[in-house]
């Protein structure tokens, strides 16, 4: 099978997992800052169908790398996190950051019966786990010194920034007028 390369397939499927994971978190921040209608319906159901599909790319990402000869990954060093000696804590954040993503996919699947505040605690996972595999590929990818993958970095880094900003935005702003009320209903 000359024209099949596991390091290549490797590679690829972290860049592909990357690029779903950054659609499906930057889509899903937008989306809670936009008003609910059907085009915003839309958003989620692209929001969730990324997430999973990133989850899936970046199982075979780290399953391809068993049978890669270069390293010599044993199961236990790609499931357990920090278990590798080799690239320790780069490889780590991306074992942290597949995880806490299942953590995250499992628990929006199970909405119907996990109450909401939990849900959304849970979901707050997703920062860490986008960051965890922004460094993960950053540090550790052949492919960083790529002028496209850097600019892929940057303009997914940017736009998460940006997305995360808005959100604090919203959420503090909401916080402070709820505060407000509250002080105006106690001095009437
Ligand atoms: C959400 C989880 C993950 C994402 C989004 C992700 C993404 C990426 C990306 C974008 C790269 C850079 C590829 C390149 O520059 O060619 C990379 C490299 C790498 N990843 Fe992951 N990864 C994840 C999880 C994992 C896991 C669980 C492992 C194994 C335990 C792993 C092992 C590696 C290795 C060894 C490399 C270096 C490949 C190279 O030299 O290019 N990754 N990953």
């Amino acid at each position: 099978m000359s024209w099949f390369s596991i390091w290549e397939s490797v590679r690829s499927a972290g860049i592909v997992s990357f690029v779903l994971l950054s659609i499906s978190v930057i889509g899903g921040i937008f989306s809670s800052l936009l008003p609910k209608n059907q085009m915003n319906a839309r958003l989620q159901m692209f929001h969730q169908i990324s997430g999973w599909f990133g989850f899936w790319f970046a199982v075979l990402h780290m399953a391809l790398l068993f049978f890669d000869e270069y390293v010599g990954y044993t199961w236990t060093e790609l499931i357990i996190p920090f278990a590798s000696t080799h690239e320790k804590l780069w490889l780590g954040l991306g074992t942290t950051a597949l995880w806490g993503l299942a953590v995250v996919l499992i628990s929006s699947d199970l909405l119907k019966i996990l109450k909401r505040k939990w849900w959304k605690r849970i979901h707050f996972l997703t920062i860490p786990v986008y960051l965890f595999s922004l460094l993960h590929g950053l540090f550790l990818g052949t492919d960083t010194l790529s002028p496209s993958i850097v600019s892929l970095y940057v303009l997914s880094g940017t736009l998460f920034l940006v997305a995360l900003i808005l959100r604090l935005r919203v959420a503090l702003w909401g916080k402070a007028n709820r505060g407000g009320l509250r002080v105006r209903k106690r001095t009437t």
